[in-house]
């Protein structure tokens, strides 16, 4: 497998590159808009072929490039059902299995953060978006965010994984690249196995975290898929 971890150094975004070797053939998870040239770049220098974007949900502090991507590239772009982006090409449902090449994605819905969050299992990788990120979470105060919501998300789908499985996040604003399983268990300060639902909660009220900085562009953007010229 292919595998290129990109960041977006003003919103502190992970993009992933995934391809299967044999085929050329990539995908994209959580794309940004301001990068467009280089995952054109990248593709193009190892020759791969773009068949899909995938979002983990819809973005408050970025816009997508996956419209933008679709327009140039033909790619396919791929949200949960309820992310109220009905712009996508294909709506998924957790436990939804795709085929890429050799890839095999299966979409796990952990909604809390927003409700049409999903994490991306790829082999010995999860892709948790802001579902789980390295020693925290995303926020729970927009988007039909809710704490119990994304307790029980973490707790019952993504803790289940294999221990070993390692844990790429949609975001890391402490220059972490990849975590693991075992790692957010034993050591996240807000979900890990030690801490109770009603810990969670508590933490997640006392945040007092500033409105997001794009929200009110990136969000009417992300829920056309990234073209504001789609909406209506
Ligand atoms: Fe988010």
């Amino acid at each position: 497998m292919i595998f290129k971890q990109l960041f977006d150094t003003d919103t502190y975004t992970y993009t992933y590159l995934l391809a299967c070797e044999k085929t050329q053939k990539a995908i994209l998870i959580d794309t940004v808009a301001s990068q467009l040239e280089n995952y054109i770049q990248l593709l193009d220098d190892l020759k791969l072929t773009l068949i899909f974007t995938f979002e983990t949900h819809v973005h408050a502090d970025h816009v997508t490039a996956a419209s933008l991507l679709r327009d140039q590239l033909n790619s396919k772009s791929v949200v949960h059902r309820d992310a109220g982006a009905l712009c996508a090409d294909l709506l998924v449902t957790d436990n939804i299995e795709l085929q890429v090449g050799s890839l095999l994605i299966k979409v796990l819905h952990t909604p809390g953060h927003t409700s049409g969050c999903v994490s991306y299992v790829v082999g010995d990788r999860v892709f948790t978006g802001d579902s789980l990120l390295i020693n925290g979470c995303g926020r729970t105060d927009f988007q039909q965010g809710d704490s119990s919501t994304l307790y029980n998300s973490v707790h019952n789908k993504l803790f289940t994984l294999a221990d070993d499985t390692l844990v790429y996040p949609g975001h890391d604003y402490n220059g972490h690249r990849v975590s693991s399983i075992a790692q957010e268990k034993s050591l996240n300060s807000r979900l890990a196995l030690s801490k109770s639902e009603q810990d969670f909660i508590g933490i997640m009220q006392n945040l007092d975290l500033p409105y997001p900085k794009y929200i009110d562009e990136a969000l009417p953007a992300n829920q056309a898929c990234g073209n504001l010229t789609r909406q209506g």
